[in-house]
């Protein structure tokens, strides 16, 4: 099994990414860290064990607490899009019964991938700001990891907070920046682009059925699926968390190709904005393995067929 560890800030779509991934029972996970984003640190941590314990896998995965703010910026939340919660409501009446671990994130991230070396691959599906702490202690982790793949950017299409700014890039450019030129040996961006494209419509959450997961993902992507409509003119949803753990678990999903990417920081109007350099004009080696295409219904399809079960 690949060894994966998870960065989220859960968030709707991290928490639908973690069930795709604990369901697809194709990943060792070794962890899953929580950072500052959609919702505060605290809260994304108590939703990462909430949706464990939905899932009744809370003893056999760590939740490590992270970075409690980006870099250099202040916090940004998302709670309109993702509620006060942070799940759109959904399990608000469930208390928690476990907790996160001791430890902190990017100390878990780099401890983990020392001890295996060039097998860790990390899927982040959140702000960039716990990788990039964790390479700023341990430049050396980063020949050691087996791959990294993030939720975030927009290469061709507009942002979702700003006009050009995908939101985990906008929340902490800086973070970002440094991953995208930390040298690792396979770093992909699945971005707006193509999580766009995954859209969860009524049909896929008709098939997951009355169960408890169908229950739970109708109601946590109700309020969510209404924004996308108000936002897009589409009565769906977009996965793009999940479709990150979709890239881990089948890179053929998507179609790639590797450009030089570089993220902004210093704009009065673009900061967090993935620049990237299609015709290479800045003569700069490549650094990022770009989704441009995705098999959307494939994808779904593997959505779908893997909560169900
Ligand atoms: C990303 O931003 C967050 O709101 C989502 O959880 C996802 O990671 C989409 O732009
Ligand atoms: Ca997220």
């Amino acid at each position: 099994k690949k060894k994966v560890i998870l960065d989220v800030d859960t968030g709707i779509d991290d928490a639908l990414g973690i069930m795709l991934a604990v369901k697809s029972g194709q990943f060792d996970i070794l962890g899953i860290t929580t950072v500052n984003g959609n919702v505060s640190l605290n809260k994304a941590t108590e939703n990462t064990c909430k949706i464990l314990e939905f899932l009744q896998v809370e003893s056999q995965i760590p939740v490590i607490k992270g970075a409690s703010r980006p870099l250099v910026r202040p916090t940004f939340f998302e709670h309109a899009v993702h509620g006060e919660d942070g799940l759109g409501g959904a399990l608000r009446d469930v208390a928690v019964k476990t907790a996160a671990i001791d430890g902190f994130g990017p100390d878990f991230i780099i401890e983990q991938v020392m001890k295996h070396p060039g097998e860790v691959t990390l899927i982040m599906t959140a702000p960039l700001t716990n990788l990039a702490l964790a390479i700023q202690k341990c430049p050396l982790l980063v020949e050691q990891v087996k791959e990294v793949i993030f939720m975030g950017g927009a290469v061709k299409d507009m942002g979702n907070v700003t006009p050009t700014a995908e939101y985990n890039m906008y929340v902490d450019p800086e973070a970002a920046k440094l991953v995208c030129h930390a040298g690792f040996r396979s770093l992909t961006l699945v971005g707006l682009d193509v999580t766009r494209k995954a859209l969860l419509n009524i049909g896929h959450i008709e098939a997951l059925g009355d169960t408890p997961i169908g229950r739970y993902v109708r109601e946590s992507t109700s309020d969510y699926t209404k924004r996308y409509f108000m936002r897009n003119g589409v009565h769906a949803c977009a996965l793009h968390d999940p479709l990150a753990v979709g890239v881990a678990l089948n890179r053929a999903l998507v179609t790639t190709q590797t450009y030089y990417v570089d993220v902004e920081t210093r704009s009065e109007l673009c900061d967090g904005q993935t620049v990237c350099d299609f015709q290479n004009r800045l003569g700069k080696e490549p650094n990022v393995t770009v989704c441009l295409d995705v098999d959307a219904d494939a994808f779904l399809d593997l959505f779908v067929r893997t909560l169900q079960a």
